[in-house]
């Protein structure tokens, strides 16, 4: 095992930006529960434990509390904001409420020399964001530097290896938090950046290797990245004894279903079973308008299709899945599940209840990471930075019931957005565009002739993670051709418009 760090998250919004930091410093971290088993964590050596912040109060009866032991580990750890607090808590010093919350970018004076803050300079601004603070710290811990709100802002104990910021090193507001956080891992912990996708894909082919031993693999993919990278990986472990299965439910873009077959099977020489199910999903969303029992009805028969399909494969134990470490963070960590604004993510899911054991060989990956081991695993880069598609595709972008029909439309104006964004250059820009058929006819003029035909809403966002999202400021006589050449190529539609709404308020798909 290289080096590696292990970070609590006690509930901190910052708690996977801590993660994303030290991952780009080439170290490699794991975030877990604070109730982790520590003796576990300890027998595998890590070089340092980060706590991170959280928005409990030390003295809350439910708060978080430190495992027992963890400040005896005589490993590098570093407490950060309720990290600190709780340190200093358990280690008998005073935690109490400040006289005011303090929160943002705050100056900060460094008062004493510590190997933690070499190359920062003396005065520098921190982002804080917390009502607590330490005021007196626990015996045999030296205060390292203040803030006229926060008196003891950073704390260490040589000794014992402990140390503790009261404001926040992850976050870019945190003029030297890079440099705070460099020294923490390649000073105090003494790590080596070693940690690379290169090493990555040796160790993840290893681990299947042993995991599957001599026994069969299959794995449900969608065309998208995630799934495909984690058949490449898996391809390269174990051969042709991993199938693909590829599921058409008749809602694809235009050509997608032999783009994939195509990049699976010759490109890639993945085993590929095809699966044409288009009339079965067809059939089941029949007059369906209510966006929610459209996903859930796709979802659904996803699942029976992927059943019924797997039978085939009696020598397959395994079953691969494309499972990414926020969602692992997710389930593990101490926050509660957000409300559900649409049930994204029960589509595509496939049942708890198989009888395959799960491979997930991308569980420790972040999403740009995915994209990095797929070219390291000789993915072709545009395949890689593909626009998400969400699972139950275009019948959540054909507004009203679905015909096949319908869909056709929306496939060939789909393709045309898809071909001028692309060729103008904005392809990479934008973090999804795609078109809207909506259930409303207009009059238009076509010719002599007067038209009462469909409209087509263009959607065309910019967003960081799809959390929020900007209506894309694209140039008008990119707007101009997109809508001349649906207007003129695809028959049915003689109107395109502009979706110009941000998410929030909006989202970005339109159901
Ligand atoms: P919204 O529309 O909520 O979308 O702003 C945020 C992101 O999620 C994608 N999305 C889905 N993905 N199944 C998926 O797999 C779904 O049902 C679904 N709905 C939305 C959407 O494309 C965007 O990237």
């Amino acid at each position: 095992m290289s080096d590696f760090i292990v970070i609590l998250d006690y509930g901190s919004q910052y708690t996977q930006l801590i993660a994303r930091r030290i991952r780009e410093k080439k170290v490699y971290c794991e975030i877990h529960p604070p109730t982790a088993d520590l003796k576990a964590l300890l027998n595998r050596n890590p070089n340092g434990i980060i706590l991170s912040g959280g928005p409990a109060s030390v003295y809350a009866k439910d708060a978080p509390k430190a495992i027992p032991g963890l400040f005896d580990t005589g490993i590098p750890t570093l407490g950060v904001c309720y990290g600190m607090q709780l340190m200093s808590f358990n280690l008998k010093g005073k935690v109490e409420r400040g006289s005011r919350r303090e929160y943002g970018r705050t100056p900060i004076k460094i008062v004493k020399k510590h190997p933690l803050f070499v190359d920062v300079p003396a005065e520098s601004v921190v982002w804080m964001s917390h009502g607590d603070q330490v005021t007196r710290p626990p015996k045999g811990f030296d205060v390292l530097a203040e803030s006229e709100n926060t008196p003891i802002t950073a704390i260490a104990n040589e000794e014992r290896e402990l140390y503790g910021v009261q404001f926040h090193p992850e976050v870019v507001h945190t003029q030297f938090g890079q440099k705070i956080l460099d020294n923490f891992l390649f000073n105090l912990c003494k790590c080596s950046a070693d940690w690379s996708m290169h090493s990555f894909v040796e160790k993840a082919v290893k681990q299947i290797q042993e995991t599957v031993g001599d026994d069969e693999v299959i794995c449900a993919v969608s065309g998208g990245v995630d799934s495909t990278v984690t058949a490449v990986l898996i391809h390269k472990a174990i051969g042709k004894r991993l199938t693909c299965i590829f599921v058409n439910n008749g809602l694809l873009r235009k050509d997608e279903a032999e783009k994939v077959l195509f990049t699976f099977r010759k490109q890639f020489g993945i085993k590929l079973d095809f699966v044409d199910a288009e009339d079965r999903f067809l059939k089941k969303l029949k007059g369906v308008a209510d966006p929610e029992r459209k996903r859930k009805i796709i979802g659904r028969e996803f699942i029976r299709i992927f059943e019924e399909e797997a039978k085939q494969f009696k020598n397959a134990k395994y079953l691969a899945q494309g499972t990414l470490y926020p969602d692992v963070i997710e389930s593990i960590s101490t926050k509660g599940p957000s409300a559900t604004i649409k049930s994204h993510h029960n589509v595509g899911g496939l049942p708890k209840n198989m009888k395959f054991k799960l491979v997930e060989p991308l569980r420790e990956l972040f999403k740009d990471e995915v994209r990095a081991l797929g070219e390291e695993l000789g993915i072709p880069h545009d395949f890689l930075w593909r626009h998400p598609f969400p699972g139950p595709g275009l019948a959540v972008r054909l507004i009203g019931p679905i015909t096949k029909a319908r869909l056709d439309v929306l496939r060939e104006a789909d393709d045309i957005i898809l071909d001028e964004i692309k060729a103008c250059g904005w392809y990479s820009k934008l973090w999804q565009v795609f078109g809207v058929l909506l259930p409303v006819k207009t009059v238009g003029v076509m010719g002599d002739e007067r038209t009462y035909a469909d409209v087509i809403a263009l959607r065309a966002v910019t967003s960081d993670d799809a959390m929020t999202a900007d209506w894309a400021k694209l140039p008008y006589e990119v707007l101009e051709t997109i809508s001349s050449r649906i207007i003129n190529e695809v028959d049915g539609v003689n109107r395109v418009v502009y979706d110009i709404s941000s998410k929030p308020p909006g989202t970005i798909e339109w159901e």
